[in-house]
């Protein structure tokens, strides 16, 4: 028995429902906040109201319908009855339809020398329709005919009391259905929709500080700058909010103060660096002088490549730009220093990003590149809301239990396989910690150049 299956045994029957349950939630759920809140306020309430309504429907609307036709019929029978025992004169009649119209509404009227009309249309649910027809049924026992829809407002029952004589009762509909349950249904509804309106008012104005929060938080962490984020909202809301802008600030201050560091040690040692080179140039021409030239060369490139590495992005603001252009630039630059390198992928590619970190980046790549390989190929594509940016070689790529390492700063591979020896090591740390200013990542393949692809991600 596997393990997933033996973890799974030791638990309840009721947390393994309860398991489901939250996976089946989890599944089915809108993903925002905003419609998830208003399915928990609005979700309890349909339940309740169609409660609700099945129970008046059921028991109070069929009882009360019952009731009333049961009422009707009885007084129509009562009136033919009458009508049966008399001597069923013109006067007799006349009477009976004086009473039942006054006193009973029943809206009786008499018709000679007719028959029963053809069965009128049955409305496909009718409640009144099925308990009238049971009643007048039983207690008339006379045929009849009877329509619920024609006449907004009346039932219209027709009766063949005597062969030839018809008496047509128009009954008011109040005095066979329960029109009130018509009026509570109506309010129940108009209650449930003026609270699924605050609900909705209600909600959005609690969930819009939690959204604005989520945003600047979504900016910061893409180095984006975003419109000023002012905390809003219920007291957590609020206080999780100004927790996010003191950190926000610390990281800020943070920043600065490495960055005004930097400076300061870069222009100091810059100068010093500056002095050594004047002082060789005066030593003129000869081989040690060069050797030394090479080294000041050398730690010169050092020097700006720690700084690159602890400046970081630089607190640069990303704005949008023309990503194919920056390729284009830095393939004149490769094609000046005698190399060459293909650009694939889609042209006109546009994103908002840091201009110069995200140039730095590229080129640190290409770099390595051009350094291990002499077929480079450098592409950009938009899919799937990602920059995604590749850069081929075929150079002798890089093993997969090494590719986690060689983004340490300092990490260099087999010096030896290092035929330049001027590389620090930190070309691909300062790439990564671009790509992650971005809210990126980078990531090392296998590409068909039969080399390194290094493939960078950056959410637009
Ligand atoms: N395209 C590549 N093909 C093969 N190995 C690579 C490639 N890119 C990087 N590497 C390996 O990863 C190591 C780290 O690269 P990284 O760019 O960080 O440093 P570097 O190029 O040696 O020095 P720097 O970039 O600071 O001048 C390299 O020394 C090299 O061994
Ligand atoms: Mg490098």
């Amino acid at each position: 028995m596997s393990k997933k299956s033996e973890d799974q045994n030791k638990h309840t029957p009721a947390q393994t429902l309860w398991w489901r349950f939250n996976r089946f939630l989890e599944h089915h759920l809108p993903e925002g906040l905003y419609p998830r809140s208003l399915i928990i306020v609005i979700a309890p309430m349909v339940l309740l109201q169609s409660f609700t309504v099945y129970f008046v429907l059921e028991q109070h609307w069929s009882e009360v319908t019952k009731r009333l036709s049961r009422a009707v019929a009885r007084d129509m029978a009562a009136i033919i009855a009458v009508y049966e025992f008399s001597d069923k004169s013109e006067t007799t009649l006349a009477k009976l339809v004086k009473i039942s119209n006054q006193h009973m509404k029943l809206g009786l009227t008499t018709e000679r020398k007719t028959d029963l009309p053809a069965l009128a249309p049955k409305p496909y649910f009718s409640l009144v329709e099925k308990k009238l027809s049971k009643y007048i049924g039983n207690r008339v026992k006379k045929p009849f005919w009877m329509d619920t829809i024609s006449k907004a407002e009346f039932v219209d029952v027709r009766v063949q009391v005597d062969k030839g004589l018809i008496f047509r009762f128009l009954i008011p509909e109040e005095r066979v259905s329960a029109s009130q349950t018509i009026v509570l249904l109506a309010s129940m509804l108009g209650s449930s929709l003026i609270l699924i309106v605050v609900a909705i008012v209600f909600l959005r104005k609690q969930i819009r500080p939690i959204v604005r929060l989520a945003d600047a938080a979504k900016d910061f962490g893409l180095g984006r700058e975003g419109e000023a984020f002012q905390p809003s909202g219920a007291t957590e809301v609020k206080s999780a909010a100004y927790a996010f802008l003191n950190m926000k600030k610390r990281i800020a201050r943070h920043v600065e103060q490495r960055t005004a560091m930097l400076a300061g040690v870069s222009h100091d040692l810059r100068t010093i660096l500056t002095r050594f080179k004047l002082e060789l140039a005066f030593l003129g021409e000869n081989k040690s002088v060069d050797a030394l030239k090479e080294d000041v060369d050398e730690m010169q490139g050092m020097l700006e490549g720690y700084m690159a590495f602890v400046k970081g992005d630089g607190g640069e603001i990303s704005q949008d730009h023309e990503i194919s252009q920056v390729f284009r630039n830095i393939q004149t630059q490769v094609i000046r220093s005698g190399k060459h390198i293909r650009l694939i992928g889609e042209t006109g590619v546009r994103a908002r990003v840091k201009p110069d970190s995200f140039k730095r980046m590229v080129v640190n790549l290409v770099a390595n590149a051009l350094r291990f390989g002499d077929q480079v190929e450098l592409g950009a594509v938009v899919e799937g809301g990602l920059l995604v940016i590749t850069v081929d070689d075929n150079g002798p790529g890089i093993a997969v239990d090494d590719r986690e390492d060689v983004f340490r700063p300092f990490v260099r591979l087999d010096e030896a396989r290092n035929l330049d020896s001027s590389g620090t090591g930190l070309g691909l740390a300062i790439a990564l910690d671009i790509a992650h200013s971005h809210g990126g990542n980078i990531t090392l393949e296998d590409c068909s150049l039969g080399g390194l692809r290094v493939r960078v991600e950056i959410p637009v």
